[in-house]
């Protein structure tokens, strides 16, 4: 990775080196500490600004070097537009742009967290953090070669300029534990599945025992005992035994029934005997993007000592084409006892996610059970990469799984669940098969497929992240393959509704 940049907060005072960026809105307009920072410089800003045709729209931004007037290198002038309609999210991202104009060569920045009409808040401070964090993040560790200008020079020290210091500083301690998570998620996507196989992603959920967290890993002998015959199935032709991991974290009141999330962990996702085309087949490392996604989450929970009792719960396997790979036709008995005919060996997450919602659902009585899964391509032919598809036998949690996504963009589109789409699953030799037969509607019949292993009616909702997971599109706050989605929508689903 490359060196996180060390981010404190501090005072309004006239930085005199290094890089300041200030934010104006769509007027122009500046706050009073930036305005006498600018001092004489201001018409040198405005006469840049109608150079560039700046004006102040949200996330553009005006660059000045070696500003007249000013002892700074570089001057950027960040954009926010309407400054009054600015959301939490908003700042996050104007985080994101302001880190994004800081050239690699810059060892000191002072960002001053000021609107036109004053300080920000110190959460808005905080915000703007927390998006700098994301956007710093780069997956670099197999990098051995970099050219000379490439290099940082030496550590890169942030300085976020605050009305309250305090205040900022106590506010950007959850959001901090946040992007913990996220970068945490990013991280395992981006591993190589060579050195991301099961034992070791289990072995990396196993590092969050240092943030308090319970973890116990599930060998094969264990998930034999178990009846998990539907994931064992997927593991079985690969030389890298398959794992379940569970993972706890205890913050809220004792005895109170925890909520649960559940990741699909197909370290590389081959197709199996059904094995998939050549073409892009490197990016099924990500397969896994469901169950870094749920480490990721309970790393951050714990980090922020969320007052919430949650499991998580990841099914870990490879899925490869061998001598003793499942077959199509094969006939599986899964932990809950129903009988699943293979036709495809592709369609595997369905699979692992089948005894893994059973096992979570039976052992913990949890108030929810979400899972997340890149479960289908058909789901990208639906929503492309933009919206990640919602599957729920719980309005409630769905209406509340739907705002938290408008406010952390990790936004949800809910798809329908039907007995006529139930039926296209029903198999001639077994209680099911594990494909629909045609490829009209692939995500939802795979849905159908897991709601019939959710056990006891227990409220529940389905995630398929094919299309957002591995994110080939870069954004303002990440510019890494794997985008840790879901991470700050589900934190932020607990923090709105699971929290005493
Ligand atoms: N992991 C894939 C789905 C996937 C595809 C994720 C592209 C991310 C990007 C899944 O295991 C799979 O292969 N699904 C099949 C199901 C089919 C065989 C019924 C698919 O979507 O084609
Ligand atoms: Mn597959
Ligand atoms: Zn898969």
């Amino acid at each position: 990775m490359a060196d996180a940049p060390k981010l404190g907060f501090g005072p309004f005072s006239a930085p005199n080196r290094g890089v300041v960026v200030v934010f104006c809105d769509d007027g122009l307009k500046f706050g009073p500490a930036t305005a006498k920072v600018l001092g004489s410089a201001s018409g040198l800003v405005a006469r840049a600004a109608k150079a560039e045709r700046f004006t102040g729209k949200n996330g553009k931004s005006l660059d000045l070097i070696m500003p007249e007037g000013l002892k700074v290198d570089r001057l950027v002038v960040v954009g926010v537009g309407n400054a009054s309609e600015l959301k939490s999210q908003d700042l996050v991202k104007l985080g994101g742009v302001a880190m994004g104009k800081l050239p690699g060569s810059a060892s000191e920045a002072t960002v001053f967290a000021e609107l036109p009409k004053g300080a920000m808040t110190a959460g808005q401070a905080a915000d703007i953090g927390q998006g700098a964090q994301l956007r710093a993040y780069a997956f670099d560790r197999y990098k051995t070669k970099r050219k000379d200008d490439d290099k940082p020079a030496g550590k890169r020290n942030i300085t976020i300029a605050t009305g309250d210091v305090a205040a900022a500083r106590k506010a950007f301690v959850a959001r901090e534990a946040i992007a913990s998570g996220v970068l945490l998620a990013r991280d395992l996507v981006n591993e190589p599945p060579n050195i991301l196989y099961p034992e070791e992603f289990a072995r990396r959920a196993q590092a969050l025992k240092s943030v308090g967290v319970k973890v116990e890993v599930l060998d094969v002998k264990a998930m034999t005992k178990l009846g998990m015959g539907a994931l064992l199935g997927v593991g079985q032709g690969s030389r890298r035994d398959s794992r379940t991991v569970v993972m706890r974290w205890d913050g809220g009141k004792k005895g109170d029934a925890p909520v649960a999330f559940i990741g699909k962990g197909v370290c590389f996702d081959t197709g199996g005997i059904s094995i998939k085309p050549g073409a892009g087949m490197e990016d099924m490392k990500g397969d896994m993007a469901g169950a870094a996604c749920v480490v990721g989450l309970m790393q951050a929970l714990a980090a922020r000592k969320a007052k919430v009792n949650a499991v998580g719960v990841i099914g870990i396997v490879e899925n490869m084409p061998d001598g003793n790979a499942q077959r199509p036709g094969d006939i599986v008995t899964s932990m809950s006892g129903q009988t699943i005919e293979i036709i495809n060996t592709d369609a595997e997450g369905r699979l692992v996610l089948a005894d893994v919602l059973w096992y979570t659902a039976k052992r913990f009585k949890p108030k929810f059970m979400i899972d997340l899964a890149t479960l289908t391509g058909a789901i990208i032919v639906a929503l492309g990469q933009e919206y990640a598809g919602m599957f729920a036998n719980n309005d409630e949690l769905s209406h509340r799984l739907h705002l938290a996504g408008e406010a952390t963009d990790e936004k949800v589109w809910r798809m329908p669940l039907s007995p006529f789409y139930d039926k296209m699953i029903d198999s001639k030799f077994a209680d099911m098969k594990n494909t629909g037969g045609s490829r009209w509607g692939g995500a939802i019949t795979a849905a159908q497929f897991i709601q019939r292993f959710v056990a006891d009616k227990t409220p529940w909702a389905h995630l398929d992240i094919a299309g957002t997971g591995m994110d080939s599109r870069s954004s303002d706050i990440n510019k890494s393959w794997g985008s840790g989605w879901g991470v700050r929508l589900l934190d932020r689903l607990v923090a709105e509704h699971y929290e005493k």
